[in-house]
């Protein structure tokens, strides 16, 4: 079966690289984008120009945020999350690309430095004039107590999660570090992604051309299914659960 191939493959490769997109989150908790019910098929993306523009749009995004605080404050790493990790300490992967912004690679037993954020993380804030970080739990008393989303006290510019929106720039030195590790590996592994948003999506491909096996694990077929070497069209946590050590 294609699990068993893949057991074959990260036993027989040296260096995994994992990239994960949100399916690797739904049995956590956290919808994903585009399936049925997805964060994409009840609202519309708002993209960087607009929440710089608009003081409605930003509160809008705040208020989505908020309304989403339970779910990320109660989630816990899937079996997913927890196979990597196994990995990650049997020295097979020694780093996670990810797009998302959940913290939960982080939960699982990944140092900070060993997640490689695309889309960065959702779990705190930052000025996008000077990058201050914020706690959310002080933008949330802001939102309360003036109605509407706060500025940075030190530049006086808006404050938003610290993700990457539409539009906005992607950080330089994630993407170079995904660079390198895709072009290092032996077995590049998609997990969860329906590997649709550039330049995210660039990464199974890149790691293909430099001679790594491509491996895609994901419920539904997705637009790179035809470049990979084994696709495992699977529950992710059914497909990864044989691989959850201790
Ligand atoms: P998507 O929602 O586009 O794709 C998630 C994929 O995971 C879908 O194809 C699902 O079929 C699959 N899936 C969900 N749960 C699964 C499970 N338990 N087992 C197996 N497969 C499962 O999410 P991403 O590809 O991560 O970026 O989205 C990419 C980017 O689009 C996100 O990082 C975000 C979004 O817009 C930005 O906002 C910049
Ligand atoms: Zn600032």
């Amino acid at each position: 079966s294609g699990v068993e191939r893949l057991g074959d493959m990260i036993a027989n490769a040296g260096i995994i690289v994992p990239f994960t997109g949100a399916g690797i989150s739904t049995e956590c908790g956290i919808p994903d984008f585009r399936s049925p019910g997805g964060i994409w098929t009840r609202n519309r993306p708002i993209p960087f120009d607009e929440f710089v523009a608009s003081q409605e749009a930003r509160d809008e995004s705040w208020r989505r945020r908020f309304a989403m605080e339970e779910v990320f404050a109660a989630a816990k790493p899937g079996r997913g999350h927890r196979a990597l990790a196994s990995l990650h300490r049997a020295g097979k992967i020694p780093a996670v690309i990810t797009q998302n912004i959940d913290n939960l690679h982080q939960a699982s037993g990944f140092a900070a430095d060993r997640v490689i954020e695309l889309h960065g993380n959702t779990t705190y804030a930052r000025c996008i004039g000077c990058g201050q970080d914020y706690q959310l739990d002080w933008v949330k008393r802001r939102f309360d107590q003036d109605g509407a989303a706060p500025n940075c006290t030190a530049c006086d510019e808006p404050v938003k999660t610290a993700t990457i929106s539409f539009g906005q720039a992607m950080p330089e030195d994630q993407m170079q570090r995904a660079t390198e590790l895709s072009q290092a590996c032996d077995l590049f592994i998609a997990i969860g992604s329906s590997l649709v948003v550039w330049p995210a999506a660039g990464f199974p491909m890149m790691a293909k051309n430099a001679g790594a096996r491509l491996v895609i694990i994901n419920r539904e077929p997705t637009e790179q299914d035809d470049i990979a070497d084994l696709v495992i069209h699977h529950d992710i946590g059914e497909a990864l659960g044989p691989f959850v050590g201790n």
